[in-house]
């Protein structure tokens, strides 16, 4: 159970309720969504169950995992290299990921304060405009939230965290279920259910769909060793493909929950879909703003977000953490500290794309949308690929068969998806979108 909800923790948070709805506006919505649903059954299953069972089978941190069972399974060492890209793409998401987390933590104060109530989409547009746009204020609750992190990670109370998790995640489901009946009553539910679930396969482009299965890998917590670090601790018997099959179905209908809230609002207050990072932050303040008990439930809502946010920062930094205490006879206070100071120092990067750096963009965008993509786009797919090639085809049958708990169906599903579906699948849309693979199709 605990490892369960350290799992669940570490998945639901920002991804599904800040993230999900930004993204499926920015890609145009029902197409975007349905790649998403694909990539995260027929990829993010396959990868999750590899990835735990590696940790478990490991029983270190992922960059000791991954060089033991390399070379235990005959092949080599080297396979450390993708406990590595883990580490340090948990230290580059969770740079930008406290920012937005600072955010939410500024907004859980100034619903508490009242500035919503009663406000206009104008208002809420410029309150949020005038928080991002003071990178002092960015500055200052993207400290606050990493200190507390640090401070969690530190003193070893994930313990306690986990247990939160045993109430957050129903609490946020309870709000959401609240909000969504705000939003079939107060918004247009039709619109937004139509926005979500019509695929336009016109507007989908390969750009697109590379963002939906980037997501999927993100909100998962997958592919870059979260899951396995947790996997550490997972005892022998619980069963790998139940605990995944729970984890995911949990996290897609939390973010499905979210869409379904944000886009009825975001319609019938004329605001724009395609709005970008600041997507919730202008549309939830808005419904808390006009509705009965508001302030109160704002608040509720931005602080189990902030909660949820935590329990997804100690996944990320947990590679880190794990490899420094392992490896190198740190204290986790000290790795903590060290761990989290870096990352805070890089999260300036992000800090800054919202105001003085605004204008600096190159390739994909701001530092922020560079930041992301390199993340969530490139080296959790590729982590992805590496975790499924390594369980399925480099690891004995055997292996495989005894942390999946025998040779059944589901062990030879899993085993198709892992080494044929999954990888191929990651590799395909990856090259796609960065036009490495011609186009077959007539009239291109
Ligand atoms: N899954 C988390 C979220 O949706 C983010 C995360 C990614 C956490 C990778 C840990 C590892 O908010």
């Amino acid at each position: 159970m605990a490892f369960i909800l350290a799992v669940t923790g570490s998945a639901v948070g920002l991804g599904n309720i800040w993230k999900f709805p930004y993204l499926a506006g920015v890609n145009g919505g029902g197409a975007f969504v349905l790649v998403y649903l694909l990539c995260v059954f027929a990829i993010g299953m396959p990868v999750m169950m590899s990835e735990i069972l590696i940790g478990r089978r490991g029983r270190r941190n992922p960059v000791a995992t991954m060089a033991l069972l390399g070379e235990e399974e005959g092949s080599t060492r080297h396979w450390r290299l993708v406990g590595g890209m883990g580490v340090l793409a948990g230290i580059l998401i969770l740079s930008y990921y406290s920012v937005i987390a600072g955010w939410t933590l500024a907004y859980t104060l100034k619903s508490a304060s009242g500035a919503f109530s009663g406000a206009s989409a104008d208002q809420v547009g410029a309150a949020f405009a005038a928080f991002t746009g003071d990178w002092r204020l960015v500055a200052l609750s993207h400290t606050g939230f990493m200190a507390i992190t640090i401070f969690i990670v530190a003193r070893g109370v994930e313990r306690g965290l986990e247990q939160a998790v045993r109430f957050l995640v129903p609490a946020l489901l309870v709000l959401l279920l609240a909000l969504l009946g705000y939003a079939i009553t107060s918004g247009h539910f039709v619109s937004g259910v139509a926005f979500l679930f019509t695929p336009d396969f016109d507007a989908l482009t390969w750009d697109s769909g590379l963002a939906a299965m980037g997501q999927a890998f993100f909100t998962l917590s997958i592919g870059m060793g979260a899951v396995m670090a947790y996997g550490a601790y997972l005892p022998a018997e619980t069963s790998i493909t139940g605990t995944s099959a729970a984890v995911v179905l949990a996290d897609t209908g939390i973010a499905l929950l979210a869409g379904l809230v944000i886009f009825p609002l975001v319609f019938a207050n004329a605001l724009n879909p395609g709005e970008g990072p600041g997507l919730v932050f202008f549309t939830l303040p808005l419904a808390f703003g006009q509705m009965p008990g508001g302030d109160f439930f704002g608040t509720i809502f931005f602080v189990l977000l902030v909660f949820a946010a935590w329990t997804s920062a100690i996944g990320l930094m947990e590679p880190a953490v794990a490899w420094l205490v392992e490896s190198f006879n740190r204290s986790r206070a000290q790795a903590a500290v060290m761990v989290g100071g870096l990352i805070w120092a890089v999260g300036f990067g992000t800090v800054l794309s919202f105001n003085l750096l605004d204008d600096l963009r190159f390739y994909k965008g701001t530092i922020f949308d560079n930041v992301d993509h390199l993340t969530s786009n490139v080296m959790l797919p590729l982590g992805g690929v590496f975790i499924t090639v390594f369980a399925a085809w480099v690891m004995c049958r055997n292996s495989t068969a005894e942390e999946l708990h025998g040779a059944g169906t589901m062990y030879r599903i899993w085993r198709f998806t892992a080494r044929y579906v999954a990888p191929v699948a990651i590799l395909f849309v990856f090259l796609k979108a960065v036009g490495l693979l011609p186009d077959l199709t007539a009239g291109g």
